[in-house]
């Protein structure tokens, strides 16, 4: 290769501005405790391995790229050369768990080439970016463009994630048709299949670590395949196009995220992928503002009314009039509503061909029901439901979006209820024109392009998304704070289907593994704690409270008939006080799968609120309050389970009330039943 060719391939740039090489670069955290080290092995496989305190934490793992039309790049490479750099920074988030969030890194980024395909050939290699926090690791593969091969089309990312140590894994699986929608199995790492991520370990040590990705944009969804042992390996989620990624000119993949704490608390409080996201691109917006909200659903749900029109169709102008005076006595701001639109009729699940999204049916006075709630400082939360398709859905986004905006509707909920692999799509990626339906998955890179195309559309009209049967979250928020939250695992909805159908150690599963990734609209607040044919729940009226503060979601629903919620005046004036926006989050209790009691900080006021949830075994927890300010008194307003309180039985529905004053350094014992939960507020005296 010519000198001026070489520099006229743009790869040139990343390999050229990276130093000299050097023999097996490492990179620490700024604490000094976590240590990476990146290198060729002795058959040149490019390699990372990460120790903590000196001891392994990810053995020595490869990293690599199978293609669909060209050579590999996993083995035969040279370090071409490394370049560094370190952060230590704040920012602060629009709305969330925390209000500011440090950013402290080492980096270290170390150029790979391979052999070009041919004498004469552009270079071929990528550059593998590692930041390296106290909390934990990210790094990337960043591709440069090719004059002579200007679309790379990736057949597999070869990156795999060797555990040191034995351990516990928390995990669902990757793959199959439910999506995201499994209760979590907890295992040796040595029994996992294949896991979609977050995915949680706890090492012989007592070290935790989360495995995931951050920023996951125009890529497909990583799901980690166990190869053998504690070996794991990426398995990007396919494509109906044969290349499971393609992509044109320069690029680089997502964040491959490894969080690594000593204890729960620590991989809980940790803002590692957030941290690995680009800047707000939206601007101000404060116009999305963070809301609890009702709706007509869950009535749907447990099957009392129909989305589909008819005798007992959920939306009419009545009900949701009703749901909107009661929504504007109690301060709740949003009201959903499912069934409004044409589409339901038929046979939409995994379908969606017939649905509209402007057309509202007749006995729905969309226009009038918007004007309406407006006047008494309510909003209605739209709603979209695709059916998985998403040809559909694109086809009509910007007069769906537009008609939204114009009525005042600042929060839409979207829905791709399609078996996993079945979204129903055209081929719009890079260069094809819609040539014909394919079907894809969930979290493949058409469906990833589809969900931000969703989110810009939204964003044009100050709109805030929620999908359901979503793609995973990987902290994009932070670059579009407008995709407030999404489901993604198993939800509420469950519980309405069959008796203890999320398990009681569900929700304190979530804590540590899917909410790891970012917000959930979990839909709490079932008070009735009945679903359809008066089926239980796994859990006591107290965890009904205690997931606002276990499951944080910047829009939070009272799921609940509001007949229900009206019924219990007691715990409905908590769910009414309880923030769905902090200035600061604490894990003050728990273990994974176990339990998790928080503290958190109302964003707008000196209040603090604590408590969770449990599972199903009985424990006595004892509660600090270290992190109330210091010199003040606090009025505590408690709701705890019952003193025979389990969600086995009919007890399930005891809950006790208490007062008490409390001040920082305090401790509280409290009982949490089985299937049982807490909540106490904590307002300062003047
Ligand atoms: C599944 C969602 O999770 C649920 O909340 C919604 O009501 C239905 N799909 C219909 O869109
Ligand atoms: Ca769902």
């Amino acid at each position: 290769m010519t000198l001026s060719r070489f520099l006229s391939a743009s790869l040139a740039t990343s390999l050229l501005a990276l130093t000299a090489p050097a023999l097996a670069a490492t990179v620490k955290s700024p604490d000094g405790r976590i240590e990476v080290t990146l290198d060729t092995d002795n058959e040149g496989k490019p390699f990372y391995a990460v120790s903590r305190d000196g001891k392994p934490v990810i053995a020595p793992s490869s990293l690599g790229f199978d293609f669909t039309n060209e050579d590999p790049l996993r083995r035969d490479m040279v370090v071409t050369g490394e370049s560094r750099a370190s952060a230590d920074t704040r920012w602060e988030q629009p709305w969330g768990e925390r209000r500011f969030v440090t950013d402290r890194h080492n980096e270290l980024a170390v150029g790979f080439k391979g052999k070009p395909t041919a004498p004469g050939r552009d270079q071929r290699g990528f550059t593998v970016r590692m930041r390296v926090f106290d909390g934990g690791i990210g790094f990337r593969y960043e591709f440069a463009g090719r004059a002579d091969h200007p679309v790379t089309s990736i057949a597999d990312e070869l990156t795999e994630f060797v555990i040191a140590p034995e351990g516990t894994a928390w995990w669902i699986p990757a793959g199959d048709w439910n999506r995201y929608e499994y209760p979590y199995s907890q295992t040796a790492i040595e029994e996992v299949s294949s896991a979609h991520t977050p995915i949680t370990m706890r090492l012989a040590d007592g070290t935790h670590i989360s495995i995931h990705e951050a920023a996951l944009v125009d890529y497909s969804g990583m799901w980690l395949k166990r190869m053998q042992g504690r070996r794991f390996r990426s398995t990007l989620s396919p494509s109906s196009r044969g290349a499971k990624v393609v992509r044109k000119g320069a690029f680089e993949t997502p964040w491959r995220a490894i969080r690594i704490a000593d204890d729960a608390a620590g991989l809980v409080e940790n803002d590692l992928e957030l941290n690995l996201n680009e800047p707000n691109k939206l601007g101000n917006v404060s116009w999305f503002e963070p809301t609890k909200y009702i709706g007509i659903w869950w009535g749907m749900i447990s099957n009392r009314w129909t989305w589909a029109q008819g005798e007992r169709h959920g939306a009419t102008t009545e009900r949701t009039k009703q749901y909107i005076d009661f929504a504007a006595k109690n301060g709740f701001r949003g009201v959903l509503v499912e069934g409004w639109d044409y589409g339901w009729d038929g046979n939409w699940f995994g379908n969606g061909r017939d649905f509209s999204f402007t057309r509202a049916y007749p006995d729905f006075d969309l226009e009038g029901l918007s004007a309406y709630a407006k006047k008494k400082g309510v909003r209605l939360i739209g709603h979209h439901e695709t059916g998985g398709n998403i040809a559909n859905y694109e086809a009509q986004l910007p007069d769906a979006m537009a008609l939204y905006g114009k009525l005042g509707i600042d929060v839409v909920k979207t829905g791709y209820v399609a078996d996993a692999g079945n979204i129903i799509s055209c081929s719009a990626d890079i260069a094809d024109p819609c040539a014909g339906q394919t079907m894809e998955w969930h979290d493949g890179q058409r469906q990833v392009q589809h969900h931000l195309r969703v989110v810009q559309e939204a964003a044009k009209h100050r709109i805030a998304v929620n999908p359901h049967e979503p793609v995973k979250d990987t902290g994009l928020r932070r670059t579009y704070p407008n995709w407030v939250s999404r489901e993604g695992a198993r939800g509420m909805e469950y519980n309405a289907w069959g008796p203890f159908n999320n398990g009681p150690d569900h929700e304190p599963t979530l804590v540590y593994t899917r909410m790891l990734a970012g917000p959930m609209d979990f839909t709490p607040g079932i008070l009735s704690l009945k679903g359809d044919n008066d089926v239980p729940l796994a859990s006591t009226l107290a965890k009904q409270l205690g997931l606002y503060l276990a499951i944080y979601s910047p829009i939070q629903m009272a799921a609940d008939f509001i007949e229900s919620l009206a019924a219990h005046p007691r715990e409905l004036a908590f769910i009414k006080a309880v923030p769905a926006d902090w200035s600061e989050s604490h894990l003050v209790a728990g273990e994974v799968g176990d339990y998790a009691i928080f503290a958190r900080k109302d964003r707008n006021s000196d209040d603090w609120y604590v408590g969770g949830v449990n599972d199903a075994t009985a424990r006595d927890v004892t509660i600090r309050f270290d992190h109330l300010d210091a010199g003040r008194s606090y009025d505590a307003t408690i709701w705890k389970d019952g003193p025979d309180a389990t969600y086995l039985t009919e007890a399930r529905h005891q809950i006790a009330y208490d007062a008490k004053t409390v001040r920082k350094g305090d401790t509280m014992h409290v009982r949490l039943a089985p299937g049982g939960g807490l909540a106490i507020r904590l307002k300062p005296r003047k």
